[in-house]
């Protein structure tokens, strides 16, 4: 796995839902990936304790849901979809998103919130970085290789020429 980076130093916004507390240690983990990547400007926050401003503030938005309810999002994040953010402007935000899901509960519909989450970002005009981040079942033994290199694909979008048009 990499952790160089060449580019300027990002404020990234890690915004995450979660029931049960998987998605937290996904979060978590991003987070600390792109902290050691370059950017230590990076936090992670419940969308229960979220604003526009927020999200309006931060250069980078890294959003992730585990599935529930047959293929819809965290309760908390449809709240969220929903209340807060509902006709938020995401024009030209570079954005990555991570979902969580298990097939045991319904094949199919599996890590929908994956899919929902870009359909999201995209239809608000966000700019998907990178393909989302899919974790089945319990991410605890896969923050060290799944996890750890789709950071380091998304370290080196954020180290991109591209980026520093975007932000
Ligand atoms: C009631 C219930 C419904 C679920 N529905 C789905 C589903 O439709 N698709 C899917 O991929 N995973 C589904 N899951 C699995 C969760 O997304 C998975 O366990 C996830 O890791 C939970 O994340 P959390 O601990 O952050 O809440 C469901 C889990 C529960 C308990």
């Amino acid at each position: 796995m990499t952790e160089t980076h060449t580019g300027r130093s990002l404020k990234i916004l890690v915004l995450y839902a979660t029931t049960g507390g998987n998605t937290a240690l996904v979060a978590e983990a991003i987070a600390g990936n792109l902290r050691r990547g370059g950017h230590g400007d990076t936090t992670v926050q419940r969308v229960e304790q979220t604003t526009v401003g927020d999200i309006e503030a931060c250069e980078v938005l890294v959003w992730g849901s585990p599935t529930y309810g047959h293929g819809q999002l965290d309760p908390r994040a449809i709240a969220f979809v929903q209340k807060v953010v509902r006709g938020i402007d995401l024009r030209g935000k570079p954005c990555a998103v991570f979902g969580l899901g298990d097939p045991k509960y319904d094949r199919d519909h599996n890590i929908e919130s994956a899919v929902i989450l870009t359909d999201f970002v995209e239809g608000h005009g966000g700019v998907s970085l990178i393909p989302p981040l899919k974790i089945n079942r319990t991410p605890v033994p896969v923050l060290q290789t799944l996890v750890a290199d789709w950071c380091a694909g998304l370290l080196e979008k954020l180290a991109g020429d591209d980026i520093q048009t975007l932000t």
